[in-house]
C-alpha cells in the first residue's frame, strides 16, 4: 500500500513578494502569543508595522521586542482586555500616535477551557462569550472609524468547533458561531465603504494551547489520519491564509469563512479505515462483506 503523502507547510515569505505590506499597519488582538503571534511575525516580515494587544503587559512587551528584532519591522505593545472597550479605544489612540493609521485588524483574542455543560457556571459561559464574541465586536467598534478612513480589512480568527457538536466546548462553539455571523454582517454593512471582513477558521494547529487541550496524550496519530492532508496544521498555514486575505489578490472577497484545516471538516466516517481505504481501493469491497447495518 502506498504511504500517505504529507504536503509540507511552507512559510508565506517563500510564496508572496517581499514588500507586500510595506507602509501597512496591523492591529492584532491576541498578538502576543500563539497563532496570532506567528501571524503577526509573518505580516511584519512583509514590511507591516504591528500593534499587538493582550492582557499581560510584561509578556506583551517582551513579545513586541522579539518580533521587532526577528523581522526588522516595528511592533508596539498595547495592553488591553478586549472585554473592556475603553482599553481598546486607548490602544487605538496609542497606535495612531505611534504609526499614524491602521489598515488591517485581526480579531484573534480568545478564551477557552474544556468543561461539560454541568461544569459551566453562567459566569463561565459568559466569560468565553465576552472574550470571543463581545471582544470581537468591541475591537471592531474601537477601530471602525480608522478602518473606514483607510478602507481597510478585518480578519476574525474563528474555529471549526461549531460545525458539529464537540463535547465540552459548548461555550466556545456558541461564541465562534456568533463571530462568523458578526463578520458576515460587517461585510454587508461595511462593503459600500470599501471595507472587507472575513474569518479564518483554523483546524487543529500543532503547538497551540487549543491542540494541547483537545487532543489527549497519545491521540496525535489517530487525529492525523482523519485529516485528508494527513498532518495537523502549522502556524504557517494560518499565516499564509492571512497574507492572502489581506492582500489585493483578495480584493473582491468579503463575508467569507476560509477554513484552513487540511480538509478535516469533510471527513465524517471515522468507522472506515482511513486513509488506507483510499490508498488501497482493492481492499475496500472486502470491508463490507457481511455488513449488517
Ligand atoms: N471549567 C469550568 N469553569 C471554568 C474553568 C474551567 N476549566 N476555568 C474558568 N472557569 C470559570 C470560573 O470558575 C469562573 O466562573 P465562576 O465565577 O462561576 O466560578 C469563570 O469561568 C471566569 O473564570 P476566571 O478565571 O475568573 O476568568 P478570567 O477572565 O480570569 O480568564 C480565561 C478566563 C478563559 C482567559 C482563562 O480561563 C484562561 O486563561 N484560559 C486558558 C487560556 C486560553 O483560553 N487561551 C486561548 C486559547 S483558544
Amino acid at each position: 500500500m502506498p504511504e500517505p503523502f504529507k504536503r509540507a507547510a511552507v512559510p508565506a515569505t517563500s510564496v508572496f513578494k517581499p514588500d507586500l505590506f510595506k507602509d501597512k499597519v496591523v492591529f492584532v488582538t491576541g498578538g502576543g502569543s500563539g497563532i496570532c503571534y506567528s501571524v503577526t511575525e509573518t505580516l511584519m516580515r512583509f514590511g507591516a508595522k504591528a500593534t499587538i494587544l493582550g492582557r499581560k503587559a510584561d509578556r506583551l512587551q517582551a513579545a513586541a521586542v522579539q518580533l521587532s528584532k526577528d523581522t526588522g519591522s516595528e511592533a508596539f505593545a498595547a495592553p488591553a482586555d478586549v472585554r473592556d472597550i475603553d482599553s481598546l479605544h486607548a490602544a487605538v489612540k496609542a497606535t495612531l500616535e505611534k504609526f499614524g493609521k491602521i489598515d488591517f485588524v485581526i480579531c484573534g483574542a480568545a478564551g477557552n477551557f474544556m468543561a461539560p455543560i454541568e461544569g459551566l457556571s453562567s459566569r463561565a459561559f459568559r466569560t468565553i462569550v465576552e472574550i470571543d464574541l463581545l471582544g470581537t465586536f468591541n475591537t471592531v467598534r474601537a477601530t471602525l472609524d480608522e478602518i473606514k478612513k483607510q478602507r481597510g480589512t478585518y480578519i476574525h480568527i474563528s474555529a471549526t468547533l461549531h460545525y458539529s457538536g464537540l463535547p465540552w466546548q459548548a461555550a466556545a462553539s456558541a461564541a465562534k458561531a456568533g463571530v462568523d455571523t458578526l463578520s458576515n454582517a460587517l461585510a454587508v454593512e461595511l462593503g459600500p465603504f470599501g471595507v472587507r471582513s472575513n474569518c479564518i477558521a483554523p483546524g487543529l494547529i500543532a503547538g497551540t494551547e487549543g491542540a494541547d487541550r483537545l487532543v489527549p496524550q497519545g491521540g496525535e496519530d489517530i487525529v492525523e489520519s482523519f485529516i485528508p492532508l494527513q498532518r495537523p496544521g502549522s502556524k504557517h498555514d494560518i499565516a499564509n491564509a492571512t497574507v492572502f486575505l489581506f492582500s489585493e489578490a483578495a480584493n473582491w472577497i468579503t463575508g467569507q469563512i476560509m477554513v484552513v484545516d487540511g480538509g478535516h471538516v469533510h471527513f465524517r466516517a471515522p468507522w472506515l479505515p482511513y486513509p488506507d481505504s483510499v490508498l488501497d481501493p482493492k481492499s475496500f469491497g472486502e470491508l463490507f462483506k457481511g455488513s449488517k447495518l
